[in-house]
């Protein structure tokens, strides 16, 4: 099999967005997942709301990552709202940077998520940052330079690739829960795009990086994402809801690049 010729371990991050309204629900969601992705041979993330991270990260107890949704890129001060990455230490080893909604609702540009990689790397948190085009900029061409302008602005900070942790999610807003996913054909060209940018910057380390695809990816199309030699894994909003199908998930890549 040659598909995954720098041995990268597949990773599943599941996005839980604004969700679930209860701690209790949120405890009972992440021992479902614990339990059933544990044994499995790809990295499972879960990243719960801020506020759920400490009894999410209490009740899988290690045998499952924990990711933040977002953080500050400074270490404290007058940020009302915000969430450090020394407050994250401890708790998440993740945290995803940039994601469309954030972008789109909060704000944060192109040079927000430069700052905020760079910081995470700084704190040994693995950033997972997102990128990818809106349906607009993709019906005017504009897709590959979108990735372009994202990803090389997102990690203009960081002094190497290579031990960084650097993970990056191709998301297509377009995607992003609408049932449409990318076809496999599609994300594999933004994830081969992503790969020769990342080599151009560090030959050696553009292999350790893990390239996500996220975009309604469900049980029933992750396999063709996780057949593209490009593709490390995904990052997972609507489906990581539920506890079989995100497992469904995992295995898939634990079976097809683990
Ligand atoms: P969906 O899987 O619901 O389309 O969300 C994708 C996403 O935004 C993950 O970050």
């Amino acid at each position: 099999m040659t598909a995954n010729p720098a041995r990268r371990r597949p990773v599943i991050a599941g996005n839980w967005k604004m969700n679930p309204d209860t701690q209790e629900e949120a405890v009972g969601l992440a021992t479902e997942v614990a339990d059933r992705v544990q044994d499995m041979s790809a990295i499972s993330v879960l990243c719960p709301p801020a506020v759920w991270l400490i009894p999410v990260a209490a009740a899988i107890g290690g045998r499952v990552g924990v990711g933040a949704q977002t953080m500050a890129a400074e270490e404290r001060g007058a940020f009302t709202g915000e969430t450090s990455p020394l407050m994250l230490r401890g708790i998440a080893e993740w945290v995803i940077i940039g994601h469309s909604e954030r972008r789109q609702y909060n704000g944060e540009t192109d040079e927000t998520c430069r700052h905020k990689v760079a910081s995470a790397v700084a704190h040994e948190l693995r950033p997972i940052l997102a990128i990818g085009e809106r349906l607009e900029e993709r019906r005017a061409g504009a897709t590959a330079a979108v990735i372009d302008r994202q990803l090389r602005i997102g990690i203009a900070d960081l002094q190497r690739i290579a031990g960084s942790s650097l993970a990056i999610a191709y998301e297509p807003v377009w995607a992003i829960g609408t049932g449409n996913a990318a076809t496999g054909d599609d994300a594999q060209a933004a994830a081969a795009q992503i790969r020769g940018i990342l080599r151009e910057r560090d030959l050696e380390g553009a292999d350790q990086v893990a390239i996500l695809y996220g975009g309604s990816v469900t049980p029933d199309n992750a396999r063709e994402f996780f057949a593209q030699p490009d593709i490390d894994g995904a990052l997972v909003g609507g489906a990581s809801l539920d506890a079989a199908g995100f497992a469904e998930i995992v295995a898939c890549a634990a079976e097809l690049r683990g």
